[in-house]
């Protein structure tokens, strides 16, 4: 409950990316926050005063000229009794009238009538953000205090793509938390998170490369940057966009990665979700192999890829305290996994079913068993933004058990697997989680 006892003033405006803003309540009220929501009347054509009174257990407030909603609480104590304004979505539209102080409704009014600290989360075309009348409009509010989360680079509604998209609730709900001093249980850690294929070049053309979209590897690390990790992103080539508020390095082969993953050593953590090709052509040629008629393919001679993982769990004074590791398998999953993580000495495996009915590769959901040397959990099927969520609480609860952070809490409460239901022991190794 980082949130407990704030007072959250959230003024949702008129753009598609309203409909987040109901989780957004939902993750602020969870926290322990009272969220006062106001709606523009633009955000009213995008979500109900109904369905956003409903989650926030609160009125909701859209009129300035409502005698009803003056006699129960005048606009300006509106304004005046919250610790925090959050704008979320903040449009073009209003990050333009809050920069020039219009007050033409409620939510205008509101922000002039107050002195309280705001944060907005600007979602618009990405035409509009990178407009100079905009970037002129949030450098004046900046200037002036105003905080800023997002937004994210992306897929945008209007099937175009660039930055644009409203910052995720969750990400919102750590700027809010951030704001107040609280909810970064690993602050002052840091973490080394690789992800994506890597790409072994036959020549210049072709390459052997596995697959994977990256989504998992990236939600990671955004997951573990929100609790305040300093990361480190070693991707691959994948279509995603750097996450905010990480390092992130972008590599192609298995060797690059390797040489990246060691340039950011010392780290508390390592999670290596790439899917690093195991092989590498001997000689990659310098120009395109042309194909000569009747000579067949060209033979290619391979080595062994290093082992990222594998060399990351090696014991040393380098070892990162907690090393993670990925299984993909397509059968006997937590078996393999099982055998994987004694194989490569890492402290934890996370195994997934890759199997093309599984539907993972490049899909948003995943379904994962955690493999551990207590056992194995069996989570439910979640999206790849999830199961980031709860990896990096599980993290969290072990770089900084007294940690106060929901997110240590969420890993006692909601997401470890009670003992009883911990199934399947794994034989006792060497205790490296919690090694000092
Ligand atoms: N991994 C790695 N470097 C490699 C190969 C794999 O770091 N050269 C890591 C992956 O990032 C993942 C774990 O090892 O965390 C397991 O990867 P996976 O592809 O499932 O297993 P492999 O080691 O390739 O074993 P196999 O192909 O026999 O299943």
């Amino acid at each position: 409950m980082t949130l407990l006892g704030k007072r959250i003033l959230l003024i949702i405006a008129g753009g598609i990316a309203a409909y987040k803003s109901l989780d957004l309540i939902r993750r602020l009220r969870e926290r322990g926050a009272s969220v006062r929501p106001i709606l523009t009347r633009a955000g009213q054509q995008f979500v109900t005063p109904l369905a956003v009174s409903a989650i926030a257990h609160q009125k909701v407030y859209t009129d300035i000229f409502s005698l009803t909603d003056e006699s129960e609480m005048g606009h300006l104590r509106l304004a005046q009794e919250a610790d925090l304004i959050v704008v979320a979505p903040a449009t073009a539209d209003i990050l333009a009238k809050m920069a020039v102080g219009i007050a033409d409704e409620l939510a205008t009014t509101a922000l002039v009538a107050t002195d309280r600290p705001v944060l907005v989360a600007p979602a618009m075309n990405f035409r509009m953000w990178r407009h100079a009348a905009t970037v002129a409009n949030m450098a004046v509010l900046e200037a002036r205090g105003v905080r800023r989360i997002g937004p994210n680079s992306g897929a945008l509604a209007e099937g175009e793509s660039g930055p644009g998209r409203m910052a995720e609730p969750l990400e919102i709900a750590a700027a809010v938390e951030a704001f107040f001093g609280r909810g970064s249980p690993l602050a002052g850690r840091t973490a080394i998170v690789t992800s994506g294929p890597t790409h072994e070049a036959i020549d210049p053309v072709r390459y052997i490369a596995n697959r994977s979209s990256g989504k998992q590897g990236h939600a990671i690390a955004a997951a573990l940057a929100r609790l305040g990790a300093k990361v480190t992103l070693v991707s691959g080539p994948t279509a995603l966009p750097d996450p905010p508020g990480l390092t992130t390095i972008r590599i192609e082969s298995a060797r690059d990665m390797l040489a990246a993953c060691s340039s950011a050593l010392p780290a508390d953590v390592a999670v290596c979700a790439a899917a690093v090709a195991d092989w590498r052509v001997d000689q990659p040629a310098r120009g395109k192999i042309k194909k000569v008629p009747g000579a067949g393919p060209p033979p290619l001679v391979l080595s062994e890829n290093p082992d990222i993982l594998q060399t990351l769990s090696e014991p040393g004074a380098r070892r990162p305290r907690l090393v993670i590791g990925f299984a993909a398998e397509t059968a006997q999953v937590v078996r393999n996994a099982a055998a994987k993580r004694l194989k490569k000495g890492c402290d934890w495996i996370v195994a997934n079913d890759v199997s093309p009915e599984a539907g993972t590769f490049g899909g948003d959901a995943n379904t994962v068993h955690l493999v551990t040397d207590a056992g194995v959990e069996d989570w439910p099927r979640l999206s790849k933004q999830e199961v980031a969520d709860r990896l990096a609480a599980r993290i969290a609860a072990v770089l900084a058990p007294d940690s106060q952070s929901d997110a240590a809490a969420m890993s006692s409460s909601k997401v470890a697997i009670k003992p009883s239901s911990l199934r399947r022991p794994a034989r006792p190794r060497r205790g490296v989680i919690g090694r000092a």
